[in-house]
């Protein structure tokens, strides 16, 4: 059996956790692969609201595995209020299982990301201050802390020596508020929660399950667009977004990879800073704004917000090797009586489809293609069929511009909110 990937192909919050929590039904096990708590996956299941930041998706389906892969990188208090907010709905986190190799944010991670950001002025990455940046440095440059070594004796002078550091590199930055005593004594608390889930060897467990004919589907965070490598960096997240990111982060080799889900939003976000270049400042933005209640998951923010980007959404399909596309938040179009999609880019007078090496440069304009909107409420919907012809309109032109077929499409926040096309 392979690995299938769901992934988002915009700037994140694109609706991976709602639709991850609707195909869960047909997989075993639900693996995340990398980010951490920057991530916010919303399900909503008969009006209640739920939030994860660390575990996956698949938490709400019975008899479903959820892998927290060595990809992820993990902060005890978030991952602890995680468990305890599922333990108070009564369900059983014993099928949380958690990688040995998975990296521990610690506070002073967190203390360096809001230092580090607060010596940026206009240059503000606008980070979730969840700690990801410097956890993943320390990764890299062979510092970090992992799951495996809580139990082992000399953990508790690792974690010293590696605060001591930080707070040594902290007195480069301008001095912000941070309650070290405070914070630490509630990451150590913590942790004796994290002691209660279950371990893994994530590349061996993974592989003995593909092996037994396991389905197993790989939950992305974040979006392409904010991948390390390929993104629009420095304005991105610190690790590998991408299908690419699926191998490393669980231990599967590339030819287990086998299906490739790409989510899209039927127009475009954004949280944090860093080019954008379809971007609406205007009451245009603002009604998608409002329409799609695009307030941040995790921090709350407003999303800044515009329309579909076609150039953008080749290039990211490309990098992952999209099969299926699944475009959410169609309900929150309803109400346009022209919808804009961006088709190309005019780069200093020279049309160009090929994504530009940096998308805030001075002369660099977008093309659009402008479609009537359906002008009706589609919400309650469930069968492709019965969407109004501007709608179907829509969706031709998205599969033919991008030449992948789309086989779902989300028409409101709710789980049973989707129509998926054979
Ligand atoms: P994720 O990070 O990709 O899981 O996405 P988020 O949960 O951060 O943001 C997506 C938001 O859109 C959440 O509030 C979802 O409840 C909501 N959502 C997802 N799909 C749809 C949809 O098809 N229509 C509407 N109206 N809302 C949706
Ligand atoms: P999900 O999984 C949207 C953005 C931040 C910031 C940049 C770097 O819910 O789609 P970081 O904290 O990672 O150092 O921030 O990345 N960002 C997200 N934006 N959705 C996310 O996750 C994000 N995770 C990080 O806003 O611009
Ligand atoms: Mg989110």
């Amino acid at each position: 059996m392979p690995v299938d990937v769901l992934l988002g192909l915009q700037w994140g919050d694109e609706g991976k956790g709602k639709i991850v929590d609707y195909i869960a039904r047909d997989y075993d096990i639900i693996a995340r692969f990398q980010g951490g708590p920057n991530a916010g996956h919303t399900i909503i299941i008969n009006g209640h609201k739920h939030v994860l930041h660390t575990i996956p998706s698949g938490v709400f389906r019975d008899d479903v595995l959820n892998v927290i892969g060595n990809g992820v990188v993990i902060d005890p208090i978030v991952l602890s209020r995680e468990l305890k907010a599922l333990k108070d709905l009564g369900l059983d986190i014993s099928n949380i299982l958690l990688a040995k190799k998975a990296h521990l944010i610690l506070p002073t991670h967190r203390y360096l990301d809001a230092a580090s950001e607060a010596s940026k002025g206009k240059e503000k990455i606008g980070s979730t201050l969840r700690g990801i940046g410097p956890t993943y440095m320390d990764k890299t440059g062979r510092n970090g802390l992992r799951i495996g070594d809580i139990e082992s004796e000399d953990f508790k002078n690792r974690y010293e020596r590696l605060k001591h550091k930080h707070l040594e590199l902290g007195k480069i930055y301008p001095k912000i508020d941070f309650d070290f005593a405070e914070e630490e004594r509630k990451w150590f608390d913590s942790l004796e929660d994290l002691k209660k889930l279950k371990t893994i060897n994530c590349s061996f467990f993974i592989n003995d399950a593909l092996n037994a004919g396991k389905k197993i589907l790989a939950e992305g965070a974040q979006g392409s667009m904010l991948d390390i490598d390929y993104g629009t960096y420095p304005f991105v997240t610190s690790s590998n977004t991408l299908s690419s990111g699926v191998c490393v982060g669980l231990g599967v080799a590339p030819n287990r990879i086998g299906k490739v889900f790409g989510i899209s939003k039927s127009y475009c976000t954004r949280v944090g800073s860093g080019p954008f270049p379809t971007e609406l400042n205007d009451e245009t933005g603002e009604k998608l704004r409002k329409v799609g209640h695009e307030f941040g998951a995790t921090t709350g923010r407003p999303r800044r917000t515009g329309w579909i980007d076609l150039v953008q959404l080749k290039y990211t399909i490309q990098l992952n090797g999209v099969d299926h596309l699944c475009i959410t938040k169609m309900d929150c179009l309803n109400d346009f009586g022209e919808i804009c999609l961006g088709t190309d880019y005019k780069v200093n007078g020279h049309m160009t489809r090929e994504l530009p090496y940096r998308l805030d440069e001075k002369g660099i304009d977008v093309e659009y293609t402008t479609m009537n909107g359906w002008n009706c409420d589609i919400n309650s919907l469930r069968n492709y069929n019965e969407l109004p012809e501007e709608a179907k309109e829509y969706i031709r032109f998205l599969e033919s511009y991008l030449e992948v077929p789309v086989t779902m499409i989300s028409n409101g926040p709710e789980r049973e909110s989707l129509m998926v096309r054979n």
